[in-house]
């Protein structure tokens, strides 16, 4: 037996003669770049989020670049986000010239935690050297974070909140999406998110008609009409192809996280007694589930026991990222939740399509691994 972590092949089976309409539609257009399909898409999704505006970009990291350019965060401003996240989240930070501070996690979410936020932004009362502009909130795995108490945070240091949505589309706190419940969120549309294109993609979603002009006009090399540069931008558009896509899989999301959540339950269940499984979420909240993560002990090993009956797992992340070596010369405060993280989270195999059997094979290895789940 096979058991992947992600199967593409499965979602594409379900709607593949919608998507060679879509394909085709632009294909007979001969309009690969903006257009009508990429304002079709921005439009359906910003109806989707209850936002006013969604600019389609080329990737979810330059989503972050776009929107932390477009509030004027650049040289000399620091910008607090967590220890624990994909690369692109920080790297956002240092490509518009600002720096990264890194916060340590909560335990049990591993998201952003505010009491580690607040012990941060309490640090730069005192300094007058550096400026703290943003917060850059990420909802792992698709769990929202905290938003309610990072947001108040945010308010007490004036500090503007972007949500990195990566990972986390469709999910909701008492009905509020995430990615709208800020100044501005990203989005990215990489072939295996929860919204996935046939390549790269992402989007700004903003209620103000200040980022989001911007945005668009940083998309495409700063130009307000085609021969007016009015500053330095970046090539950053979304494809028609893409957009083309996005439009047929966008109806579809809440039944797939739906999916999601279902085989979320199933493992829940299977594991049920076993420590290292993440609890159910709260009432109230929507998890995207974009990843179903557990923390094991010693987990080169069981990801080789894994292997050895044809499952797959993966190591999200290896590291926090003040530890790479990309970011090492930015600030951390002590991340000792990152840390322990970064060496027991294992993902196992998620999508929406998973069948159950392979649900409960996965947690018979598992379980049949000595002293595996942690905790
Ligand atoms: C949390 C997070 N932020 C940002 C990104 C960057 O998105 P992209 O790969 O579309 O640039 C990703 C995805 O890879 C991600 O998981």
């Amino acid at each position: 037996m096979h058991i992947p972590l992600v199967d593409l092949r499965a979602q594409h089976a379900r709607i593949a003669s919608d998507l060679m309409a879509a394909v085709s539609r632009v294909v007979d257009e001969q309009r690969f770049i903006l257009g009508p399909e990429v304002d079709g898409f921005e439009n359906e999704l910003a109806r989707y989020l209850g936002v006013r505006h969604v600019v389609g970009v080329a990737s979810g990291t330059d989503a972050l670049v776009l929107a932390l350019h477009s509030l004027g965060i650049g040289a000399g401003d620091d910008v607090i986000t967590t220890a624990y996240s994909f690369a692109a989240t920080a790297e956002a930070i240092v490509r518009v010239g600002a720096r990264p501070v890194f916060c340590d996690i909560d335990r049990d979410s591993m998201n952003l935690s505010p009491a580690s936020v607040r012990q941060v932004a309490d640090t730069y009362a005192s300094k007058r050297t550096r400026r703290l502009r943003a917060l850059i909130v990420v909802h792992l795995f698709g769990l929202p974070a905290d938003m309610e108490a990072l947001s108040a945070i945010a308010r007490e240091f004036n500090l503007d909140v972007l949500e990195d949505a990566a990972q986390a589309l469709g999910a909701r706190v008492d009905g509020r999406l995430v990615g709208a419940m800020s100044t501005a969120g990203c989005f990215s549309f990489f072939p295996s998110k929860n919204l996935g294109g046939w390549g790269d993609g992402g989007a700004v979603a903003t209620n103000r008609d200040d980022i989001a002009s911007r945005v668009r006009r940083l998309r495409v090399h700063g130009t307000t009409t085609p021969d007016h540069h009015e500053e330095v931008g970046y090539n950053s558009r979304l494809d028609a192809l893409q957009a083309a896509v996005l439009r047929v899989k966008l109806p579809h999301v809440d039944n797939w996280n739906e999916e999601r959540s279902r085989v979320a339950a199933w493992y829940r269940e299977a594991l049920a007694g076993v420590e290292g499984v993440p609890a159910s979420p709260r009432t109230g909240i929507e998890h995207a589930h974009h990843q179903f993560v557990v923390r094991v002990n010693d987990r080169a090993n069981v990801q080789q026991r894994l292997a050895k009956e044809g499952i797959a797992s993966q190591v999200y992340y290896p590291q926090p990222l003040p530890k790479q070596r990309a970011f090492v010369e930015y600030d951390a405060s002590s991340v000792p939740e990152a840390e322990e993280a970064s060496t027991t989270a294992l993902a196992l195999p998620m999508y929406p399509e998973l069948p159950r059997e392979h649900v409960l094979r996965v947690c018979e290895v598992l379980r049949g691994c000595r002293h595996a789940l942690v905790r």
